[in-house]
């Protein structure tokens, strides 16, 4: 079904092993000395032009395919069977190709945000006419008799649209539209203007931002994992708190992302600014202590990964260093931009896959950024669609460049097609293995490890739902320990390609901790969707040194986002959302994997248990010396004591806070990001708008007198 795919299925795969570089030429605008700017400002910069960069790509590719003709139009699988959404709509042509038609308006778009952001000019022309014609007409202007036509979405609030395609059934086709898109569609449908600003820039901003200073002279939390090997483990002085004060933490400041009902993004602390994404594709720099804009960044999609910082040009001596802000977006860019300014150093597209997404952050360790892919494949696809063609795969760029150093997939075979269907419909596989979190570093070995999630096609493949590891200087597999065998979940089953029934969805959303036992060994430490935690031996290839049931597991079930390691235990959060109660959180022994303490869950604060009001315990987590502190989905965070799991400090999210960018905003479900501790302060988003979960977007800050 794919145009010009002529039955070779490993041709159209071919897109998928090269790396492209983003074009040059993407307009970025430094805002400082306008006059919405105060003295001293320094760069509020807003760098978009994405649209432009990507029609100039368009117009050499586009003999790839008919241009803007023929969208795939289907009905999207949710993640885990039980919900559905309607379908996704995407491109024939592997490569994203708008329509020239499409693209004009886009740049008109873009550029307005510019000028708005900018110049504090009106809200941006809303052009939505030819993106919802592309995006959505062709199922509400009558030819889908379940959707509403467009008359019948004219009736309602912009922000209900809005919520439609951040968070409600159309969240898919809402996935691949920026945030700017959406607001214009929004503002198309219903002939109505939403109020405020969509990069949530023009208010909060710094009347004099912080310098950005060199990282390692002040308290930070860098990246995803605190450090490199992931371990979610916060020194006491970095994190400046211990037990004793964790019960003084009050609110210091929130900040509101607009347009948005998920905050999703993991914060960083480094060189005295605080760095999120969003979900709606700004990147803000912000100061750590009052919350107040340095300068927003407009990536070409949601950014849910966390930012790393690090160093531009190896060598540079360190008096005259300067540094980048690292991340990756929901459209399978990486970027890098400068950390005091905001500007663009360079993005690239890392996989041409049309499904891929970036939802695992990126690790950045000496020079390098460890890319991991992910894909709507699995969740999110149109029915019809050739299923099943991605592979996930670790992708290492130079980290001064963005050029590409080694691509590596977790399934090394290529798919190939397994039969076509009289209506065109191909099947095939292998595929799967995304790998949904971020890559983790054992310097000494020179390795590194991915957590690979499941099959989404046959035949099943002996490194998914597995722990992979790769020479960090080749990337080459050196070996993978499997844990669940045969999860084949994402094709249709009964289908040649698929297992005659689903699989259970055990793959990992989790990273892996290497931990540093007592007695000098290392251990691997991986927790599971299956609700079973793994110690594993990285002398050993992987193998199991001890196993730990924490729950039963399910697709939303078992350890999802992210365990914590100490010195003397590993701790695992848990979900169970189909169970009738959440499974709490559990410390065990790092040495024998034995249980120290089981905390169970606590009632919600939100009120009468319900799905979207339980307990459970999506969210990764966060150790310092004493303390774990772990996000639940009843709104809640709370602060565990390390030696009995006593809670010892919560904080109640579901509520409307007043935010520093003066975006409304109130927390709700939290699922994703740990929360991040660093100079005495404690960060953590709230809200959390897909699986009938409750919606927020806020980010809040803790800190003592
Ligand atoms: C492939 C078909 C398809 C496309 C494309 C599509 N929709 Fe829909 N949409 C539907 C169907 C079917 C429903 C009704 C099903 C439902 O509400 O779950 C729906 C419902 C909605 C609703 C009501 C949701 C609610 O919660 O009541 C809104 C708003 C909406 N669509 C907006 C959009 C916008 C805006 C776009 C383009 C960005 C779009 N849709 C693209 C099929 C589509």
């Amino acid at each position: 079904m794919f145009a010009g795919f002529e039955n070779t299925y490993s041709k159209f795969n071919d897109f998928s092993t090269s790396t492209m570089k983003s074009e040059p030429g993407r307009r970025t605008v430094d805002a400082s000395g306008t006059g919405d700017c105060c003295d001293g400002c320094a760069a509020l910069v807003i760098a978009a032009g994405t649209a432009a960069a990507v029609f100039r790509k368009s117009r050499r590719s586009i003999g790839r395919d008919s241009t803007g003709s023929g969208f795939a139009v289907l009905a999207a699988f949710a993640v885990i069977g039980t919900l559905k959404a309607p379908p996704l709509q995407i491109p024939k042509s592997p490569t994203f190709v708008p329509s020239p038609r499409v693209a004009a308006p886009l740049i008109v778009l873009v550029a307005a945000v510019v000028t708005l952001t900018a110049q504090r000019a009106a809200a941006p022309p809303a052009d939505g006419h030819a993106l919802y014609e592309r995006a959505c007409g062709s199922c509400h202007n009558g030819d889908d008799p379940r959707a509403p036509l467009r008359e019948a979405l004219a009736g309602r609030s912009p922000q209900a649209i809005l919520d439609a395609l951040t968070s409600g059934s159309m969240r898919y086709q809402g996935l691949t539209l920026s945030g700017a898109e959406r607001r214009a569609i929004a503002q198309y449908l219903t002939g109505r203007t939403v109020r405020g600003s969509v990069t949530g820039a023009t208010a909060g901003r710094c009347v004099k931002p912080p310098m950005f200073t060199e990282p390692s002279a002040s308290p930070q939390w860098n990246g995803w994992g605190a450090d490199v090997r992931n371990t979610h483990f916060q020194p006491g002085p970095q994190a400046g708190l211990d037990a004793d004060r964790v019960p003084r933490l009050h609110l210091k400041w929130a900040f509101g992302f607009p347009d948005t009902t998920s905050a999703w993004a993991q914060p960083t602390v480094a060189g005295g600014r605080l760095f999120v994404g969003s979900q709606n594709g700004m990147v803000y720099s912000l100061d750590p202590t009052s919350g107040c804009i340095a300068w927003a960044f407009e990536a070409h999609g949601g950014v849910r990964t966390s930012v790393s910082i690090g160093p531009i040009g190896p060598g540079v001596a360190r008096a005259g260093r300067r540094y980048a802000a690292y991340f990756a977006d929901q459209k399978g860019y990486a970027y890098a931009v400068d950390a005091a300014t905001g500007r663009l150093l360079w993005s690239h597209k890392v996989e041409e896959h049309p499904l891929v997404r970036l939802t695992g952050s990126p690790t950045l360790h000496a020079g390098r950024l460890y890319v991991p892919t992910s894909s709507y494949e699995e969740g999110g696809k149109p029915p019809g669609y050739a299923c099943c063609t991605f592979r996930g795969s670790i992708v290492a760029l130079d980290a001064t460049s963005g050029d590409v150093v080694w691509k590596v997939y977790t399934i090394p075979d290529r798919p190939t097609l397994w039969r076509t269907y009289a209506d065109g419909t191909e099947v095939g596989g292998p595929a799967g293995g995304a790998i949904w979190s971020a890559p983790t570093i054992d310097v000494k070995r020179g390795a590194v490890y991915a957590a690979a999630g499941n099959s989404y096609s046959g035949p099943a493949q002996p490194t998914t739902d597995a722990i992979v590891a790769f020479d960090l200087k080749t990337g080459s597999m050196r070996w993978a320990h499997q844990l669940t065998p045969g999860d084949l979940f994402g094709c249709v089953p009964g289908e040649i390609n698929c297992g005659e029934r689903p699989g259970p969805d055990f793959d990992f959303g989790a990273a892996p901790a290497l931990a540093a036992l007592p007695d000098g060994r290392d251990l691997i430490v991986a927790g599971q969707k299956s609700g079973v935690a793994y110690g594993l031996d990285p002398e050993h290839k992987g193998a199991q040194v001890w196993r730990y049931r924490a729950g039963g597991g399910s697709g939303l079930g078992g350890i999802q986002w992210g365990v914590a390691v100490d010195r003397t235990h590993a701790y695992f959060p848990v979900v169970e959302l189909y169970a009738p109660e959440p499974g709490g959180l559990h410390a065990v022994d790092l040495a024998t994997g034995r249980r120290a303490w089981l905390a169970p869950p606590a009632p919600p604060v939100c009120g009468k248990p319900t799905r979207a009001c339980s307990s459970a315990q999506f969210s990764a987590i966060t150790v310092i010396p004493g303390v774990v502190f772990s996000p639940s989905n009843d709104g809640a965070v709370r602060a565990y004591s390390t030696t009995s799991g006593a809670v010892i400090w919560s904080f109640d999210t579901n509520r409307e806070f007043t935010t520093i960018n003066r975006v409304k905003a109130k927390g709700g479900s939290m699922n994703g990001p740990a929360p991040v501790v660093a100079g005495g302060m404690l960060y953590i988003g709230s809200g959390y708008g897909a699986f009938g979960l409750r919606p927020g977007n806020v980010l809040l800050a803790f800190g003592l007198d």
